[in-house]
């Protein structure tokens, strides 16, 4: 059975915008795109790059290091030189609380 984890308010993160938040010792992203929650870890599968220090831009995080990017919803690799995708989170809205499912 999944557990999930609270890890932030919905009115944490402003829609076209995400955050970092260490959850059990792992550094873990959580964007807002359009209104709806998506998490990933937060490293980039490049060169280890922080991705939470980069942006969104449309659906995708653009690592701050080397500009590679990654589709937030399935964490696919889109642009070079990211060739590998990261790794994605289940989400759940509980009320007001957005938690994750940590493995
Ligand atoms: S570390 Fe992310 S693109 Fe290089």
């Amino acid at each position: 059975m999944t557990t999930f984890s609270t890890v932030a308010k919905t009115r944490d993160i402003a829609p076209g915008t995400m955050k970092t938040f260490v959850v059990n010792g792992q550094s873990i992203l959580i964007a807002n795109w359009q209104g709806t929650f998506f998490a990933t870890h937060d490293v980039c599968t490049h060169d280890d790059g922080p991705l939470g220090d980069g942006a969104l831009v449309g659906e995708e995080i653009e690592c701050p290091r080397h500009g590679g990017r990654f589709n937030v919803k399935t964490g696919a690799a889109t642009q070079m030189p990211a060739m590998f995708p990261i790794q994605t989170l289940a989400v759940q809205i509980v009320g007001d609380e957005i938690q994750i499912a940590l493995e």
